[in-house]
């Protein structure tokens, strides 16, 4: 059967790039798949979170969710901390997975920074959490963004080594699932760099509160160079900042990136921002209005996700129990 387990942090509000790589992508698969969709606290703590700011953070990037489109009917929709299966899996995670293995992983060297020995345990562990989220549901799909590439990576060689060690085939091999023309939105400011809720310059993203005159205020002053807009693809090389504003286009008007050079080739930017800046609030508004009336509704958020977690709980107890049963942990 297939299964798709994805999830989000609630550090503060979403932005394009999270929609566009891969929540706008959880809505195109919910008709095909069983899913199971999670706001990440667990995760989100692996850096200081102010406990106030966290909880509401939570029931925002749920309402962003829905209001995005994910069903939450058909879908799970639960936070992490409330089905305790996810820290279980996690510590045995931690003693399948090797330092070495961890020690490979991009995105601690990213967020640790230079002074690595101040970051958290969590932090560094944080990649096995992430192999627990999707193995305590023997999820078998998992749509991300491209930054997220290397976590599922590990997260097969966690899966492998727990069957080859324990001699049982408990997990399966997950699936990447990265599509769409927009798998790794840049920022604003710097092509090179992802979009990034840690980015300090809130120029660089466009978050998913953002009103009308911030989008276009974003857009009109991001990055770019003076040359016209190419006509076709080989033409975008080396610029890095097209290159993305081009994807970003693309995929918020569900076109290619071929499509959007092919009406756009030639013109400057002084035609494109302004398009593109319709285009996100376009895109973009009824999302917002639809978060927006969610969050006055916070029961109604809070039961989603205390449905979600029941029916969360139900499904990974039955897995828990064959893992306990393989490690050789006594039920007495
Ligand atoms: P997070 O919260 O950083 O991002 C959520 C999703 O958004 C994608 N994303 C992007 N896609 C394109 N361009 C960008 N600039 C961009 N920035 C973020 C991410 O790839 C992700 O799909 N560790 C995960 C959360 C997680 C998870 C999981 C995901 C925890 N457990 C299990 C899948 C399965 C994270 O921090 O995502």
């Amino acid at each position: 059967m297939k299964r798709i387990f994805s999830g989000v942090q609630p550090t503060g509000n979403l932005h394009l790039g999270n929609y566009l790589g891969a929540i706008r992508n959880w809505v195109r698969l919910q008709d095909e798949y069983e899913c199971i969709f999670c706001v990440v606290d667990m995760h989100a703590i692996t850096v200081w979170q102010d406990p106030a700011e966290l909880r509401a953070n939570t029931r925002e990037v749920t309402a962003a969710m829905i209001a995005a489109g994910v069903d939450s009917e058909r879908n799970i929709i639960f936070n992490q901390s409330q089905v305790s299966a996810h820290a279980e899996l996690a510590w045995i995670f931690n003693c399948v997975a090797r330092l070495g293995w961890l020690n490979r992983m991009t995105q601690f060297k990213e967020k640790a920074g230079k002074d690595r020995e101040r970051a958290s345990v969590g932090l560094y562990a944080y990649p096995n959490l992430m192999a627990a989220d999707i193995l305590a549901y023997k999820a078998t799909h998992v749509p991300v963004g491209e930054d997220q590439k290397q976590h599922l990576e590990l997260c097969r060689d966690i899966a492998a080594k727990f069957n080859h060690d324990f001699g049982a085939e408990v997990f399966p091999i997950v699936e990447p699932l990265i599509f769409g023309e927009a798998t790794r939105v840049m920022s604003l400011r710097d092509g090179m760099k992802k979009m990034s809720k840690s980015d300090p310059s809130e120029a660089s993203r466009i978050s998913m509160t953002d009103d009308t005159d911030a989008i276009a205020r974003k857009i009109r002053k991001a990055k770019t160079d003076p040359e016209p807009l190419p006509d076709d693809m080989a033409g975008l090389r080396e610029r890095p900042e097209a290159a993305n504003l081009v994807g970003i286009y693309a995929a918020l008007n569900d076109s290619t990136v071929e499509q959007v050079l092919g009406e756009f080739g030639g013109k400057g930017f002084g035609q494109f921002k302004p398009a593109l800046a319709d285009l996100a609030v376009d895109k973009l508004a009824p999302i917002q209005d639809e978060t927006r009336r969610l969050m006055a509704e916070p029961e109604f958020v809070d039961g989603i996700l205390r449905k979600g977690a029941e029916k969360a709980r139900d499904i990974s107890a039955p897995i828990m129990a064959e893992v306990q049963e393989v490690v050789g942990f006594l039920r007495a």
